[in-house]
Protein backbone atom coordinates (compact mmCIF):
# COMPACT_ATOMS: atom_id res chain seq x y z
CA UNK A 1 0.00 0.00 0.00
CA UNK A 2 1.45 3.28 -0.88
CA UNK A 3 1.44 5.47 2.12
CA UNK A 4 2.60 9.39 3.44
CA UNK A 5 3.54 10.29 7.11
CA UNK A 6 2.63 13.74 8.50
CA UNK A 7 4.23 14.85 11.06
CA UNK A 8 3.53 17.87 14.22
CA UNK A 9 5.18 18.48 17.22
CA UNK A 10 8.69 17.68 18.74
CA UNK A 11 11.53 15.65 17.70
CA UNK A 12 10.59 12.65 19.58
CA UNK A 13 7.80 12.28 17.16
CA UNK A 14 9.99 12.98 13.59
CA UNK A 15 12.37 9.72 15.47
CA UNK A 16 8.89 7.94 15.98
CA UNK A 17 7.63 8.69 12.57
CA UNK A 18 10.85 7.42 10.70
CA UNK A 19 10.05 4.61 12.19
CA UNK A 20 7.38 4.24 11.59
CA UNK A 21 8.31 4.15 7.92
CA UNK A 22 11.04 1.59 8.64
CA UNK A 23 8.79 -0.94 9.80
CA UNK A 24 5.94 -0.09 7.05
CA UNK A 25 8.87 -0.54 4.00
CA UNK A 26 9.71 -3.66 6.43
CA UNK A 27 6.24 -5.02 5.64
CA UNK A 28 6.00 -4.32 2.39
CA UNK A 29 4.90 -0.79 1.66
CA UNK A 30 5.90 1.71 -0.35
CA UNK A 31 6.38 5.66 0.08
CA UNK A 32 4.40 7.59 -1.54
CA UNK A 33 5.80 10.37 -3.93
CA UNK A 34 3.35 12.61 -2.75
CA UNK A 35 0.17 12.92 -0.97
CA UNK A 36 -2.14 12.90 -3.45
CA UNK A 37 -0.85 9.49 -4.44
CA UNK A 38 -0.92 8.07 -0.79
CA UNK A 39 -3.72 5.55 -0.01
CA UNK A 40 -3.34 5.39 3.64
CA UNK A 41 -1.88 8.28 5.60
CA UNK A 42 -0.62 8.08 9.22
CA UNK A 43 -0.77 11.40 11.21
CA UNK A 44 1.46 11.47 13.91
CA UNK A 45 0.13 14.50 16.27
CA UNK A 46 1.23 16.79 19.14
CA UNK A 47 -1.03 17.80 21.67
CA UNK A 48 1.61 20.30 24.12
CA UNK A 49 -0.76 23.17 23.12
CA UNK A 50 -4.50 22.90 21.96
CA UNK A 51 -3.31 24.49 18.40
CA UNK A 52 -0.87 21.80 17.82
CA UNK A 53 -3.46 19.18 18.56
CA UNK A 54 -5.77 21.06 16.24
CA UNK A 55 -3.64 21.20 13.19
CA UNK A 56 -3.38 17.78 13.66
CA UNK A 57 -7.04 16.39 14.02
CA UNK A 58 -7.91 18.85 11.26
CA UNK A 59 -5.35 17.45 8.90
CA UNK A 60 -6.78 14.07 9.37
CA UNK A 61 -10.02 15.23 8.91
CA UNK A 62 -9.18 16.76 5.09
CA UNK A 63 -7.33 13.05 4.45
CA UNK A 64 -10.35 10.80 5.75
CA UNK A 65 -12.60 13.80 3.43
CA UNK A 66 -10.18 13.35 0.46
CA UNK A 67 -11.25 9.52 0.57
CA UNK A 68 -7.39 8.33 1.75
CA UNK A 69 -7.23 5.42 4.99
CA UNK A 70 -6.24 7.67 7.73
CA UNK A 71 -4.18 6.91 11.25
CA UNK A 72 -3.50 8.85 13.62
CA UNK A 73 -0.44 8.00 15.91
CA UNK A 74 1.22 10.32 18.70
CA UNK A 75 0.41 12.42 21.73
CA UNK A 76 -3.11 13.37 20.73
CA UNK A 77 -4.58 9.91 20.57
CA UNK A 78 -3.65 9.46 24.42
CA UNK A 79 -4.67 12.63 25.34
CA UNK A 80 -8.13 12.03 23.97
CA UNK A 81 -8.27 8.23 24.12
CA UNK A 82 -11.52 6.39 22.45
CA UNK A 83 -12.76 10.01 22.38
CA UNK A 84 -10.51 10.74 18.96
CA UNK A 85 -13.38 8.43 17.09
CA UNK A 86 -15.92 10.68 18.26
CA UNK A 87 -14.22 13.74 17.14
CA UNK A 88 -13.36 11.84 13.36
CA UNK A 89 -16.13 8.80 13.16
CA UNK A 90 -14.51 7.76 10.03
CA UNK A 91 -10.51 7.42 11.28
CA UNK A 92 -9.61 3.41 10.58
CA UNK A 93 -7.08 3.42 13.28
CA UNK A 94 -5.89 5.29 16.50
CA UNK A 95 -2.68 4.32 18.01
CA UNK A 96 -0.75 5.77 21.25
CA UNK A 97 2.79 7.10 21.24
CA UNK A 98 4.86 3.83 22.63
CA UNK A 99 2.48 1.28 20.91
CA UNK A 100 4.05 2.60 17.27
CA UNK A 101 5.17 -0.71 16.60
CA UNK A 102 2.06 -1.89 16.31
CA UNK A 103 1.06 -0.02 13.19
CA UNK A 104 2.13 -2.28 10.30
CA UNK A 105 0.29 -5.12 12.25
CA UNK A 106 -2.84 -2.82 12.12
CA UNK A 107 -2.66 -2.13 8.59
CA UNK A 108 -2.52 -5.57 7.45
CA UNK A 109 -5.55 -6.24 9.68
CA UNK A 110 -7.83 -3.18 7.69
CA UNK A 111 -6.73 -5.07 4.20
CA UNK A 112 -8.19 -8.33 5.79
CA UNK A 113 -11.26 -6.05 6.44
CA UNK A 114 -10.66 -5.42 10.36
CA UNK A 115 -12.24 -3.71 12.48
CA UNK A 116 -11.10 -0.05 13.20
CA UNK A 117 -8.48 -0.31 16.05
CA UNK A 118 -7.81 1.70 19.01
CA UNK A 119 -4.30 0.77 20.35
CA UNK A 120 -4.04 2.77 24.16
CA UNK A 121 -0.85 2.01 26.29
CA UNK A 122 -1.02 2.70 30.00
CA UNK A 123 2.40 4.14 30.17
CA UNK A 124 4.94 1.57 30.73
CA UNK A 125 7.16 0.03 28.39
CA UNK A 126 5.51 -2.56 26.37
CA UNK A 127 8.93 -4.78 24.86
CA UNK A 128 10.82 -3.98 21.73
CA UNK A 129 9.51 -0.91 21.34
CA UNK A 130 12.76 1.10 22.16
CA UNK A 131 14.91 -0.35 19.22
CA UNK A 132 13.63 0.73 16.05
CA UNK A 133 15.48 1.31 12.75
CA UNK A 134 15.28 4.15 10.46
CA UNK A 135 15.06 5.23 6.91
CA UNK A 136 17.99 6.52 5.68
CA UNK A 137 17.17 9.12 2.33
CA UNK A 138 19.91 9.23 0.32
CA UNK A 139 20.85 12.70 -0.82
CA UNK A 140 19.51 14.48 1.69
CA UNK A 141 20.83 15.48 5.43
CA UNK A 142 19.00 12.95 7.06
CA UNK A 143 21.33 9.99 4.91
CA UNK A 144 23.62 11.37 7.75
CA UNK A 145 21.88 12.56 10.56
CA UNK A 146 19.91 10.42 13.17
CA UNK A 147 18.32 10.74 16.19
CA UNK A 148 18.52 8.16 19.03
CA UNK A 149 15.86 8.30 21.58
CA UNK A 150 17.68 7.50 25.20
CA UNK A 151 15.04 8.93 27.44
CA UNK A 152 11.47 7.99 26.99
CA UNK A 153 8.70 10.35 28.96
CA UNK A 154 8.92 12.49 31.68
CA UNK A 155 8.85 12.51 35.23
CA UNK A 156 8.60 16.07 35.94
CA UNK A 157 6.02 17.38 36.67
CA UNK A 158 5.66 21.15 35.89
CA UNK A 159 2.20 22.50 36.40
CA UNK A 160 1.35 23.08 32.84
CA UNK A 161 2.62 20.81 30.50
CA UNK A 162 1.08 17.79 29.00
CA UNK A 163 3.81 15.66 28.43
CA UNK A 164 4.00 13.23 31.03
CA UNK A 165 0.33 12.29 30.78
CA UNK A 166 1.00 11.33 27.20
CA UNK A 167 4.64 10.01 27.17
CA UNK A 168 4.25 8.52 30.46
CA UNK A 169 7.03 8.06 33.08
CA UNK A 170 10.54 8.27 32.37
CA UNK A 171 12.66 5.12 31.20
CA UNK A 172 16.26 5.41 29.90
CA UNK A 173 17.41 2.21 27.47
CA UNK A 174 20.12 0.40 28.79
CA UNK A 175 23.42 2.49 27.77
CA UNK A 176 25.13 -0.28 25.70
CA UNK A 177 22.25 -0.76 23.68
CA UNK A 178 22.52 2.67 22.51
CA UNK A 179 26.31 2.96 21.90
CA UNK A 180 25.73 -0.29 19.87
CA UNK A 181 23.22 1.48 17.65
CA UNK A 182 25.49 4.42 17.39
CA UNK A 183 28.30 2.24 16.57
CA UNK A 184 26.25 0.81 13.78
CA UNK A 185 24.70 4.20 12.67
CA UNK A 186 28.27 5.49 12.00
CA UNK A 187 29.15 2.26 10.02
CA UNK A 188 26.38 2.99 8.07
CA UNK A 189 27.67 6.64 7.13
CA UNK A 190 25.86 8.74 9.79
CA UNK A 191 27.99 11.67 10.92
CA UNK A 192 25.79 13.17 13.19
CA UNK A 193 23.19 12.03 15.82
CA UNK A 194 20.88 13.87 17.83
CA UNK A 195 20.16 12.01 21.44
CA UNK A 196 16.55 12.38 22.54
CA UNK A 197 14.49 12.62 25.39
CA UNK A 198 11.92 15.29 26.96
CA UNK A 199 14.54 16.33 30.11
CA UNK A 200 17.54 14.45 28.72
CA UNK A 201 19.94 14.84 31.39
CA UNK A 202 17.69 12.56 33.62
CA UNK A 203 19.04 9.61 31.63
CA UNK A 204 19.58 6.76 33.86
CA UNK A 205 18.23 8.52 36.65
CA UNK A 206 15.05 6.50 37.68
CA UNK A 207 16.21 3.08 36.00
CA UNK A 208 20.06 1.54 35.82
CA UNK A 209 21.30 2.45 32.51
CA UNK A 210 24.61 0.63 33.12
CA UNK A 211 23.17 -2.55 34.94
CA UNK A 212 26.75 -4.61 35.40
CA UNK A 213 28.72 -1.64 35.74
CA UNK A 214 30.48 0.55 38.26
CA UNK A 215 28.98 4.06 36.63
CA UNK A 216 26.76 5.48 39.20
CA UNK A 217 23.13 6.86 38.26
CA UNK A 218 24.67 10.68 38.34
CA UNK A 219 27.02 9.86 35.96
CA UNK A 220 24.70 7.96 33.67
CA UNK A 221 24.47 10.57 30.67
CA UNK A 222 27.96 12.07 30.95
CA UNK A 223 29.44 8.38 30.33
CA UNK A 224 27.19 7.70 28.08
CA UNK A 225 28.59 11.22 25.67
CA UNK A 226 32.40 10.39 26.68
CA UNK A 227 31.66 6.65 25.23
CA UNK A 228 30.01 8.13 22.08
CA UNK A 229 33.03 10.39 21.44
CA UNK A 230 34.98 7.53 20.92
CA UNK A 231 32.85 6.20 18.06
CA UNK A 232 34.72 6.19 14.71
CA UNK A 233 33.53 8.25 11.91
CA UNK A 234 30.79 9.90 14.22
CA UNK A 235 31.68 13.68 13.99
CA UNK A 236 28.95 15.13 16.12
CA UNK A 237 27.01 14.69 19.33
CA UNK A 238 23.98 16.83 19.98
CA UNK A 239 20.97 16.10 22.60
CA UNK A 240 18.14 17.60 23.56
CA UNK A 241 16.01 18.85 25.77
CA UNK A 242 17.92 20.25 28.99
CA UNK A 243 17.22 21.25 32.63
CA UNK A 244 19.36 23.41 34.04
CA UNK A 245 19.67 20.84 36.68
CA UNK A 246 21.87 18.93 34.87
CA UNK A 247 24.20 20.94 33.95
CA UNK A 248 26.83 20.47 36.47
CA UNK A 249 30.51 20.51 36.45
CA UNK A 250 30.95 16.94 34.58
CA UNK A 251 28.49 18.04 32.04
CA UNK A 252 30.63 21.12 31.35
CA UNK A 253 33.96 18.77 31.52
CA UNK A 254 32.77 16.26 28.84
CA UNK A 255 31.83 19.94 26.70
CA UNK A 256 35.80 20.33 27.83
CA UNK A 257 37.03 17.00 26.90
CA UNK A 258 34.73 15.67 23.94
CA UNK A 259 35.53 17.41 20.68
CA UNK A 260 32.80 15.79 19.15
CA UNK A 261 29.66 17.04 21.62
CA UNK A 262 28.62 19.97 20.81
CA UNK A 263 28.65 23.90 22.18
CA UNK A 264 25.17 24.04 21.90
CA UNK A 265 22.62 23.70 24.65
CA UNK A 266 17.95 23.72 24.16
CA UNK A 267 18.07 24.91 27.72
CA UNK A 268 14.30 25.87 28.22
CA UNK A 269 13.75 28.55 30.77
CA UNK A 270 10.10 29.46 30.57
CA UNK A 271 10.08 32.50 32.76
CA UNK A 272 12.61 34.64 33.97
CA UNK A 273 10.52 35.40 36.86
CA UNK A 274 10.90 33.87 40.28
CA UNK A 275 7.51 33.73 41.32
CA UNK A 276 6.01 32.33 38.40
CA UNK A 277 9.11 29.59 38.12
CA UNK A 278 7.48 28.32 41.62
CA UNK A 279 4.34 27.88 40.31
CA UNK A 280 5.43 26.40 37.29
CA UNK A 281 7.05 23.87 39.34
CA UNK A 282 10.23 24.09 37.60
CA UNK A 283 12.44 23.36 40.33
CA UNK A 284 14.94 26.16 40.08
CA UNK A 285 15.13 30.01 40.57
CA UNK A 286 16.55 32.51 37.83
CA UNK A 287 19.57 32.66 39.88
CA UNK A 288 20.40 28.87 39.57
CA UNK A 289 18.77 29.27 36.08
CA UNK A 290 21.62 31.72 34.97
CA UNK A 291 24.40 30.30 37.04
CA UNK A 292 24.08 27.33 34.71
CA UNK A 293 24.26 29.66 31.94
CA UNK A 294 27.52 31.32 33.46
CA UNK A 295 28.86 27.88 33.67
CA UNK A 296 28.64 27.10 29.81
CA UNK A 297 29.88 30.41 28.83
CA UNK A 298 32.47 30.26 31.06
CA UNK A 299 33.83 27.91 29.07
CA UNK A 300 33.39 28.69 25.69
CA UNK A 301 32.13 32.39 25.17
CA UNK A 302 31.01 31.37 22.04
CA UNK A 303 28.73 28.27 23.87
CA UNK A 304 25.01 28.48 21.75
CA UNK A 305 21.95 28.16 24.19
CA UNK A 306 18.36 28.38 22.93
CA UNK A 307 15.81 28.21 25.06
CA UNK A 308 11.50 27.90 25.22
CA UNK A 309 9.58 30.91 27.03
CA UNK A 310 5.59 30.51 27.98
CA UNK A 311 4.06 33.81 27.99
CA UNK A 312 0.56 34.42 29.61
CA UNK A 313 1.18 32.13 32.12
CA UNK A 314 -1.68 32.26 34.78
CA UNK A 315 -1.41 35.38 37.27
CA UNK A 316 1.69 36.80 35.09
CA UNK A 317 1.62 40.22 35.68
CA UNK A 318 3.65 43.34 33.83
CA UNK A 319 6.49 42.84 36.20
CA UNK A 320 6.64 39.10 36.02
CA UNK A 321 7.18 39.64 32.19
CA UNK A 322 10.04 42.14 32.43
CA UNK A 323 12.03 39.69 34.95
CA UNK A 324 11.57 37.30 31.72
CA UNK A 325 12.82 39.67 29.73
CA UNK A 326 15.79 40.80 31.46
CA UNK A 327 16.44 37.31 32.32
CA UNK A 328 16.80 36.84 28.01
CA UNK A 329 19.07 39.45 27.72
CA UNK A 330 21.46 38.21 30.77
CA UNK A 331 21.47 34.98 28.97
CA UNK A 332 22.22 36.28 26.26
CA UNK A 333 19.95 33.42 24.06
CA UNK A 334 21.23 33.11 20.50
CA UNK A 335 17.45 31.60 19.71
CA UNK A 336 14.18 31.54 20.98
CA UNK A 337 10.72 30.40 20.71
CA UNK A 338 8.15 31.88 22.30
CA UNK A 339 4.83 30.13 23.47
CA UNK A 340 1.55 31.47 24.45
CA UNK A 341 -0.11 29.70 27.13
CA UNK A 342 -2.78 27.85 26.76
CA UNK A 343 -4.50 25.46 29.47
CA UNK A 344 -4.13 21.75 28.71
CA UNK A 345 -7.00 19.64 30.26
CA UNK A 346 -6.03 17.62 33.15
CA UNK A 347 -2.65 19.52 34.37
CA UNK A 348 -2.29 21.35 37.53
CA UNK A 349 -2.16 24.94 35.97
CA UNK A 350 -5.69 24.07 33.74
CA UNK A 351 -7.20 24.62 37.21
CA UNK A 352 -6.05 27.96 37.24
CA UNK A 353 -8.16 31.37 35.83
CA UNK A 354 -6.83 31.92 32.24
CA UNK A 355 -6.29 35.38 33.29
CA UNK A 356 -4.07 37.09 30.97
CA UNK A 357 -6.09 37.89 27.55
CA UNK A 358 -4.98 36.61 24.36
CA UNK A 359 -4.52 40.21 23.11
CA UNK A 360 -1.92 40.61 25.84
CA UNK A 361 -0.47 37.43 25.18
CA UNK A 362 0.27 38.17 21.65
CA UNK A 363 1.85 41.75 22.94
CA UNK A 364 4.02 39.96 25.64
CA UNK A 365 4.93 36.92 22.45
CA UNK A 366 5.63 40.35 19.86
CA UNK A 367 7.98 41.69 22.43
CA UNK A 368 9.59 38.79 23.42
CA UNK A 369 10.36 38.09 19.45
CA UNK A 370 11.34 41.57 18.36
CA UNK A 371 14.13 41.34 21.67
CA UNK A 372 14.78 37.86 20.35
CA UNK A 373 15.59 39.50 16.68
CA UNK A 374 17.44 41.99 18.16
CA UNK A 375 19.87 39.71 20.29
CA UNK A 376 20.19 36.86 17.98
CA UNK A 377 21.67 39.86 15.06
CA UNK A 378 24.18 40.79 18.19
CA UNK A 379 25.35 37.64 18.99
CA UNK A 380 26.01 36.38 15.48
CA UNK A 381 27.73 39.91 14.68
CA UNK A 382 30.39 38.82 17.33
CA UNK A 383 31.44 36.02 14.83
CA UNK A 384 31.85 38.07 11.84
CA UNK A 385 35.44 37.35 10.24
CA UNK A 386 36.07 34.34 12.19
CA UNK A 387 36.10 30.68 10.87
CA UNK A 388 33.11 28.48 11.70
CA UNK A 389 33.29 24.37 11.14
CA UNK A 390 30.48 23.91 9.16
CA UNK A 391 28.82 20.19 8.95
CA UNK A 392 27.12 20.38 5.36
CA UNK A 393 23.25 19.72 4.92
CA UNK A 394 22.81 20.84 1.27
CA UNK A 395 21.80 23.24 -1.71
CA UNK A 396 19.85 26.11 0.05
CA UNK A 397 16.01 25.35 -1.04
CA UNK A 398 15.80 29.02 -2.00
CA UNK A 399 18.78 29.26 -4.18
CA UNK A 400 20.57 26.23 -5.09
CA UNK A 401 23.36 27.88 -6.33
CA UNK A 402 23.58 28.42 -2.85
CA UNK A 403 24.89 25.73 -0.04
CA UNK A 404 23.94 25.47 3.50
CA UNK A 405 25.03 23.61 7.25
CA UNK A 406 25.51 24.26 10.60
CA UNK A 407 28.10 25.26 12.69
CA UNK A 408 28.61 23.47 16.06
CA UNK A 409 26.09 25.78 17.99
CA UNK A 410 23.66 24.75 15.79
CA UNK A 411 23.92 28.52 13.88
CA UNK A 412 22.51 28.19 10.09
CA UNK A 413 25.87 28.83 7.37
CA UNK A 414 25.15 29.69 3.69
CA UNK A 415 27.49 30.74 1.48
CA UNK A 416 28.03 30.37 -2.51
CA UNK A 417 28.59 26.80 -3.45
CA UNK A 418 32.11 26.06 -4.76
CA UNK A 419 31.30 23.03 -6.50
CA UNK A 420 32.96 20.38 -4.44
CA UNK A 421 30.69 20.26 -1.23
CA UNK A 422 29.37 16.64 -0.02
CA UNK A 423 26.77 16.38 2.26
CA UNK A 424 28.20 15.19 5.84
CA UNK A 425 31.51 17.01 4.82
CA UNK A 426 32.87 19.11 7.47
CA UNK A 427 34.26 22.22 6.20
CA UNK A 428 35.41 25.38 7.81
CA UNK A 429 33.38 28.75 6.62
CA UNK A 430 34.66 32.25 6.96
CA UNK A 431 32.12 34.32 8.25
CA UNK A 432 31.47 37.65 5.90
CA UNK A 433 28.22 38.90 7.25
CA UNK A 434 25.42 38.06 10.24
CA UNK A 435 21.55 38.51 10.71
CA UNK A 436 19.44 37.30 13.17
CA UNK A 437 19.07 33.99 12.07
CA UNK A 438 21.55 33.13 10.07
CA UNK A 439 25.27 33.71 8.92
CA UNK A 440 26.79 34.02 5.53
CA UNK A 441 29.91 33.14 4.71
CA UNK A 442 33.15 32.21 2.08
CA UNK A 443 34.18 27.99 1.93
CA UNK A 444 37.59 28.07 3.04
CA UNK A 445 39.30 25.34 0.57
CA UNK A 446 38.58 21.98 1.06
CA UNK A 447 41.83 19.98 2.88
CA UNK A 448 41.37 17.27 -0.26
CA UNK A 449 42.03 19.61 -2.89
CA UNK A 450 45.61 20.86 -1.40
CA UNK A 451 48.52 19.90 -3.70
CA UNK A 452 49.75 16.51 -1.76
CA UNK A 453 52.84 17.50 0.35
CA UNK A 454 56.33 16.60 -0.57
CA UNK A 455 58.82 14.97 1.27
CA UNK A 456 59.45 16.96 4.51
CA UNK A 457 62.90 16.65 3.45
CA UNK A 458 62.79 18.96 1.17
CA UNK A 459 61.68 21.62 3.12
N1 LIG B 1 1.16 26.23 26.93
C1 LIG B 1 2.09 26.88 26.22
N2 LIG B 1 3.31 26.39 25.99
C2 LIG B 1 3.59 25.17 26.48
N3 LIG B 1 4.71 24.43 26.41
C3 LIG B 1 4.48 23.27 27.07
N4 LIG B 1 3.25 23.25 27.56
C4 LIG B 1 2.66 24.43 27.23
C5 LIG B 1 1.40 25.00 27.44
N5 LIG B 1 0.46 24.37 28.15
C6 LIG B 1 5.93 24.87 25.74
C7 LIG B 1 7.11 24.90 26.70
C8 LIG B 1 7.92 23.71 26.27
C9 LIG B 1 7.62 23.67 24.78
C10 LIG B 1 7.93 22.39 24.12
O1 LIG B 1 6.25 23.97 24.70
O2 LIG B 1 7.81 26.11 26.49
O3 LIG B 1 9.29 23.86 26.54
FE1 LIG C 1 7.08 19.30 30.25
FE2 LIG C 1 8.68 19.86 32.22
FE3 LIG C 1 8.76 17.45 31.11
FE4 LIG C 1 9.64 19.57 29.77
S1 LIG C 1 10.52 18.74 31.62
S2 LIG C 1 8.34 17.98 29.02
S3 LIG C 1 8.26 21.14 30.42
S4 LIG C 1 7.09 18.33 32.25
Amino acid sequence: MKFAIHTYGCQMNVRDSEAVEALMVAAGHEPAANEGEAELVIINSCTVRQKAEEKALGKAGNMIAAGKTVGLMGCAVKRMGEDVFRRLPKLDFAVAPRMFGAIPRIVASLKDGGERLFLGDDNTLPAGMDAHPTVRRSGTFAEVQSYVTVLLGCDNRCSYCIVPDVRGHEYSRPAKEIVAEVKCLARRGVKEVCLLGQSVLRYGMRNDAWPGTDVSRAEAFTRLLRELNEIDGLERIRFTSAHPAGCTGELAAVYRDCPKVCRHLHLPVQSGSDRVLREMGRGYTREEYLAAVRRLRELDAEFALTTDVIVGYPGESDEDFEATRSLMDEAGFDNAFIFKYSPRPGTRSAALEDDVSKAEKERRDQVLLADQERRGLERNSRLVGTVREVMLEGPSKRNPERWSGRDGGNRIVVWDSAGDERIGDLRRVRITEAHAQTLIGTLEPSPRLRPTCTSPLTK
